[in-house]
């Protein structure tokens, strides 16, 4: 039975929450079966799944269709959906439109980048029985477009800003906050400062929860290799030796050897060679 938004909400101070992005059914069905709680189909996906420079030019269309092939591969985890750049920013109409769509293709959440600039957003899609999860600190979407890359929260003022983006948030009705490269100590304040969880990457150990990308955990993804992300494996360098492998094989004849053949029964072969003949 897939994890309900109570399950989640309910281990804020209790148990950590384990997040993790996923794009497609096998590695959906892999990080289930790892037990994580919410797989998250992130637009990172532009990036990791589909070569684009940043999350900027990901679609609709190409979120339905991760968010399909992961709602298959899951059995026991929620699955949230981001919504792409310009899905719900021109209204509230196009807001809820959006995120029915990623519902009705497997998504049990979306997820929103912004604070209080999209307060009546979050609060129309939550009203129509969507849940929300809120994304502040370094937003992927629109903080690049202006700074790059840049460690959110390093000032008072900052800081203060982002914690009344924070409760506004969960005054809008989200059910949990996302924290993307918030300073530790920052990070703290808010997760001591609402009641709905905060799911941290790169803003430190005090959040209720953690996210990382799936690529950067597999050690998939070479182009950008964030600080905040420990990669657990290096399969990038396993995958290019595999293949290299398999090609010298089949380049020497090694491949495939009997054991990867199929054979027609020996009498039938005569009679077809006969027939040739
Ligand atoms: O798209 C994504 O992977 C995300 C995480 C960085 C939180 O939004």
């Amino acid at each position: 039975m897939p994890k309900s938004v109570r399950d989640i909400t309910s281990m804020k101070g209790s148990k950590k929450i384990t997040v993790i992005t996923a794009y497609d059914y096998t590695t959906a069905q892999l990080c289930d079966k790892a037990g994580i709680e919410i797989l998250l189909v992130g637009d990172s996906g532009g990036m990791v799944m589909l070569g684009y420079d940043n999350t900027i030019p990901v679609t609709m269309e190409q979120m339905c269709f991760f968010t399909e092939a992961v709602g298959r591969g899951r059995q026991n985890a929620m699955v949230v959906a981001d919504m792409p750049f310009m899905s719900y920013q021109a209204s509230k109409s196009q807001a809820i439109e959006n995120a029915g769509r990623l519902v009705k293709a497997g998504a049990d959440a979306v997820k929103l980048e912004g604070g209080i600039e999209i307060k009546d957003t979050v609060r129309s899609i939550v009203d129509i029985g969507i849940p929300v999860m809120g994304h502040i600190g370094f937003q992927p979407q629109t903080t690049t477009l202006q700074e790059g890359y840049k460690v959110q929260a390093k000032t008072k003022d900052a800081a203060l800003n982002l914690i009344q983006n924070a409760r506004t948030l969960e005054e809008a009705g989200a059910f949990s906050i996302a924290l993307e490269m918030v300073t530790r100590e920052v990070s703290k304040i808010i997760t001591e400062s609402i009641s709905i969880p905060t799911i941290g990457i790169g803003s430190g150990p005090d959040c209720d929860g953690q996210v990382l990308v799936v690529h950067d955990v597999l050690g998939l993804y070479e182009k950008i290799k964030p600080k905040f992300a420990k990669r657990y494996l290096e399969l990038a360098g396993d995958i290019v030796k595999a293949v290299t492998s398999y090609k010298n094989d089949v380049v020497s004849g090694k491949f495939p050897s009997q054991e990867h053949s199929f054979s027609i029964d020996k009498a039938e072969l005569e009679r077809l060679r006969k027939e040739i003949a």
